[in-house]
């Protein structure tokens, strides 16, 4: 009997390391430590054993049993790990490398580089940034801004004009609240970056020195026109501010952009905020000014004229003044005996047009990479 012990523990203990798997070890369990398997029945037996033999092969059954016992459970870990490990190796995807192919980085759009261009210069020369309402207030956009009330950039076909239902169906002021202010007024989408003129001095003191970027909108489509474009307005406010220093200033900005050797003109012109007002000129970077080419040419970019119009500018009209009430933000308010400035508002989509011979402005606005990669 003892011998028979000794042969089921020999053979169990080489099945149960070679196991391949947490189900065969199962199998093998039951097989040999089973309730009907032969060891355990034979250790139920040893009572019914001639005493001398119970000691011995009880002994040695319970032996072979608990070995057992004890490999089946180092086993199925050590199978537990492996499978673990298997599952991990298979399942391993290092999430940290490149795809592939690897994705080339994206770029910053030409608007962005170029409004980012501009805002650089303006701040070297001691302007701040600000940014402002995309829908602004009739009273901002136009009234704030001088405009007559027949102005045609008033007009509904030259200005998005946004539907408020409270404006379509107008209502009476809720119980314990007092009338909108906004209620009586009217919403656009600003069609320049101006009004942040009396929305900056609102908020600030003189002296004043300022550029606002941002978008703005038109109901206008085609090559060199579309509805929503960028401008960057300039405005400055101080003591003895003249039309010189405004030369001076955009004098700087013009060779910043587009060469050192460039030159600046004013021309006369109107705009309702300013007076006087002015279209600024820059003399061409394809000629060099003079108009032709080497060759004897024509310049098509300035078309021989040797000037490039890049902005619209002037001195900001007394009557802006009037529109910014003195409150305790800008204190001591905006006296026109005391203050002048000077405004300007440019395209940055005209001027990188100008710089990089964009041929037309929705290009900027197509997401073509032939085209955006350029830049
Ligand atoms: N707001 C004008 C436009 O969009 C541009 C402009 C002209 C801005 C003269 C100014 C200025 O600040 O002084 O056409």
């Amino acid at each position: 009997m003892i011998e028979r012990i000794a042969e089921l523990r020999g053979q169990a203990e080489a099945e149960i390391a070679a196991a391949g798997s947490a189900e065969a070890l199962q199998e093998l369990r039951v097989r040999y430590l089973g309730r009907k398997a032969e060891l355990p029945q034979m250790l139920r037996g040893v009572a019914r054993l001639a005493p001398e033999l119970r000691g011995a092969v009880g002994k040695a059954a319970n032996q072979a049993r608990q070995a057992l016992d004890a490999l089946i459970e180092q086993r199925s870990s050590q199978l537990g790990g492996e499978e673990l490990h298997e599952r991990l190796r298979a399942d391993r995807v290092d999430v940290t490398l490149p795809g592939a192919p690897a994705q080339p980085v994206g770029r910053l759009h030409l608007l962005t580089t170029m409004r980012r261009e501009l805002e650089d210069i303006f701040l070297g020369l001691g302007f701040t940034v600000m940014e402002g309402p995309e829908i602004e207030s009739v009273h901002y956009n136009f009234d704030a801004l001088n405009h007559s009330p027949t102005h045609p950039a008033r007009a509904r076909t030259d200005t998005f004009y946004i539907a408020r239902p409270d404006l379509l169906a107008p209502s009476e002021p809720r119980p314990g609240q007092p009338p909108s202010p906004l209620a009586a007024e009217e919403l656009v989408l600003r069609t320049h970056t101006s009004p942040m003129q009396v929305r900056a001095m609102e908020a600030h003191p003189p002296p004043l020195y300022v550029v606002i970027p941002g978008r703005v909108y038109r109901p206008d489509s085609d090559a060199t026109h579309t509805p929503q474009f960028h401008q960057i307005e300039g405005l400055a406010v101080d003591e003895d501010i003249t039309l010189a220093d405004l030369k001076g200033t955009l004098l700087m900005f013009a060779r910043a952009v587009f060469g050192d050797r460039r030159d600046v003109r004013l021309r006369p012109h109107f705009f309702p905020f300013t007076e006087p007002s002015v279209e600024v000129d820059v003399s061409c970077f394809h000629c060099a000014g003079s108009g032709f080419l080497r060759d004897g040419a024509r310049c098509p970019l300035c078309k021989g004229e040797g000037w490039l119009e890049v902005l619209g500018a002037g001195e900001v009209d007394p009557n802006v003044y009037s529109h910014v009430p003195t409150s305790e933000a800008n204190a001591p308010g905006y006296d026109p005996e005391k203050v002048q400035g000077f405004a300007w508002g440019m395209g940055v989509e005209r001027i990188a047009m100008l710089k990089h011979g964009v041929p037309d402005l929705r290009l900027y606005y197509e997401n073509d990479l032939r085209f955006l990669e350029q830049f």
